[in-house]
């Protein structure tokens, strides 16, 4: 059985070296023409699949800082037997090769369907991120009705070079990266199966959809964006178009036929089929999925102080608050839905099948940089059409599904915790200035504020991107070493030294980046390790032994879920936990601050996201302390 560990999606049974520099992961050139970019495609190398002994002893690597010995000495046992000569890893690892040369990418479809669509926890919560913007300058309906057109004019401005393939070419460590996730990320939506989910995206129907949704008081709107000559409306347009909806949905009474899509899949599916029996539902559901995005107008939600404020909005962001508030005002299903509330709170979430977060904050800096750069252009008003409401028959059956999700949303809501803080003491620049990675000195703070709060090493997950290769996601990165375990057993041991400890972290942070440059080359053990199981299940043969190990487990448990996701925009994406008892940790880190957001569940009594944050502020503080300190030992 697949069994789908959270929003690192790992399925199990039950420095770089120091002289390469990386450019800049969103380092641009020169746009691409149009027809270019299934040329620039063509052009990425293919994922390889990386040598069996490599991936076996890697592994065992990566178990050591999180393992007993004795049940390591079992695993190593079974990986002997496993990749022995004409034993069975030989056999997969040459169907994995054969796949390879069949295909464009050989995990590809495999991950999008392990990771998300046979993922059957709800999307809330359990696999969709939210992104927090800083707190607009707008208080009041005018300046919320503004914002959203300003908005949703610059995602349009956006669209235009999707649609006319002049997006430029990101650039990783030099090579041009897969810009395929950027063309799945508007007029697409997540559907609900019984058993499995799909996408759909319908940019490239022979009429491409040329309306967005907006949601206002739980009732959805379809709103064309486009004039009759194609020109996209003008930010007055959209406003006059906005204030149409506004005052055709004030009643509050409605009901939020939307929270539905944060059901339990399979409950959803269910559900999903009870709601589209009737034909004007069926409608009502298809203009929202085809929809280019969805634009949430909340209400107000409870006042916070400013320390708290962008903690609420992440909230705001990754569940809208419960039934109460604005969690019927989503269809958590659609890819991106542009979430903007009446004090200045904004940002987005979206459902992470057809993407991952750098795109999706490249949108958002975009975005940013447009509303900054353009005013409210006056337009002729030639009557517009009403935007159109769709309708909902809520029948009994329906009603009563809808407040199984109310109820099933509510108890997610009591059981998140998220804080998100702005570490200002620092940024990039001080690991810059010791000549080590930001992002790995990051991590091995992570390693540290983890084994302050908790004692022990944990299995750690940071994302990689795999974007040099063709239709590439991500791998994992697992921050939790043997050289990040002797660090943190070190920094706060009062019997060892400082040159002793500075040392123990330049080794730590080497390891780091070393691991970090082969997961984006396609060298990670994971995808590897999950590509062999699935070979076994697609042969119909049973399942090797390495994957029902005990061990297999303790390393897909990842109780930190960690990722980078670097923005011009000063904004921080964040996502719920894993594990039961993990912690999600999700940063940007900027010239000279770091935003930071971690989550973690309060049925877990061992977890905190609060007191987390506040261990992971004091450990960079620390560990900045040491370098500054202690004079470096002479190579
Ligand atoms: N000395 C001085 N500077 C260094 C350095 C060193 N030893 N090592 C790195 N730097 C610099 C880099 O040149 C870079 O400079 P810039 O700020 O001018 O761009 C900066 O520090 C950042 O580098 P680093 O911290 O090493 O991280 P990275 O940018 O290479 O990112 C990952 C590392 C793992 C985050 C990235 O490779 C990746 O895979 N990102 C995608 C993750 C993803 O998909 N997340 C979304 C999941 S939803």
């Amino acid at each position: 059985m697949l069994l789908v560990l959270g929003r690192n999606m790992v399925v199990g049974t039950a420095n770089r070296c120091s002289r390469l520099v990386l450019r800049p992961v969103r380092s641009t050139v020169a746009a691409a023409a149009p027809g270019r970019y299934l040329t620039h495609q063509n052009g990425l190398p293919c994922l390889p699949v990386p040598p069996l002994q490599q991936t076996c002893d890697r592994y065992l690597a990566a178990l050591e800082p999180i393992l007993e010995s004795a049940e390591l000495e079992c695993t190593k046992d079974l990986l002997t037997k496993f990749q022995s000569p004409g034993g069975v890893g030989e056999r997969l690892q040459k169907g994995l090769e054969s796949r390879a040369r069949r295909t464009d990418n050989w995990l590809s479809d495999w991950w999008l369907q392990a990771a998300y669509l046979d993922f059957r926890m709800p999307v809330v919560v359990h696999s969709s991120p939210g992104v927090v913007l800083p707190r607009m300058q707008f208080s009041d309906r005018q300046g919320q009705m503004k914002f959203a057109a300003k908005l949703i004019a610059g995602v349009l401005d956006f669209k235009t070079m999707i649609d006319a393939e002049t997006l430029p070419v990101e650039y990783l460590g030099g090579s041009p990266l897969c810009m395929h996730q950027y063309y799945q990320i508007l007029s697409s939506c997540r559907i609900p199966g019984l058993k499995r989910d799909s996408v759909v995206n319908h940019a490239r129907d022979p009429r491409p959809p040329t309306h967005i949704t907006v949601v206002h008081n739980f009732q959805f709107f379809v709103l064309d964006v486009y004039n009759s000559d194609r020109t996209p409306l003008t930010v007055d347009q959209l406003y006059v178009q906005l204030e149409k909806i506004w005052n055709s949905s004030l009643q509050t009474n409605k009901e939020p036929v939307g929270i539905l899509t944060s059901q339990h899949r399979n409950d959803w599916g269910k559900a999903y089929v009870n709601l589209t029996r009737d034909e004007t539902n069926k409608e009502s559901v298809l203009a929202i999925q085809k929809s280019i995005f969805t634009v949430c107008l909340d209400a107000p939600m409870p006042r916070v102080s400013d320390e708290m404020f962008r903690s609420r909005a992440a909230l705001q962001m990754l569940h809208g608050g419960g039934s109460h508030w604005n969690s019927g005002n989503r269809w958590f299903d659609k890819t991106l839905q542009f979430i903007i509330g009446e004090d200045g709170t904004c940002g987005l979430m979206y459902e992470h099948a057809p993407a991952e977060g750098p795109p999706i904050v490249a949108l958002i800096d975009h975005i940013v940089e447009y509303i900054h750069t353009s005013g409210m252009v006056r337009s002729p008003m030639a009557p517009l059409p009403m935007p159109k409401k769709l309708r909902f028959n809520v029948t009994p059956e329906i009603k009563r599904d809808i407040e199984n999700a109310k109820e099933h949303m509510n108890t997610m809501v009591h059981d998140l915790e998220v804080r998100v803080v702005v570490f200002d003491q620092f940024g990039k620049n001080v690991p810059k200035a010791q000549k080590m990675s930001p992002d790995a000195f990051i991590q091995i703070a992570l390693q540290l504020a983890y084994y302050r709060m908790h004692q022990r090493c944990c299995s750690t997950y940071e994302s990689a991107s795999l974007r040099m290769f063709k239709r590439g996601r991500t791998d994992t990165i697992r921050s939790a070493s043997i050289d990040s375990a002797n660090f943190v057993k070190a920094f706060d041991d009062p019997a060892k030294h400082n040159t002793e400890k500075v040392a123990l972290l330049e080794q730590a942070v080497k390891a780091h980046r070393a691991y970090t440059d082969r997961a984006i080359r396609g060298q990670a053990i994971d995808r590897h390790l999950l590509g062999l199981k699935l070979q076994a299940i697609e042969d119909l043969a049973s399942i090797p032994e390495i994957f029902m190990d005990t061990a297999y487990s303790a390393a897909q448990h990842f109780n930190l879920s960690t990722s980078q996701v670097p923005a011009k925009t000063d904004c921080v994406m964040c996502f719920g936990p894993g594990v039961p008892d993990g912690y999600g940790v999700c940063y940007n880190p900027m010239a000279k601050h770091i935003n930071i957001a971690v989550s973690a569940f309060n049925s877990c009594e061992e977890t905190n996201a609060a007191h987390m944050a506040k261990v992971l502020e004091n450990t960079l503080m620390d560990m900045r302390k040491l370098l500054e300190e202690t004079p470096k030992a002479k190579l």
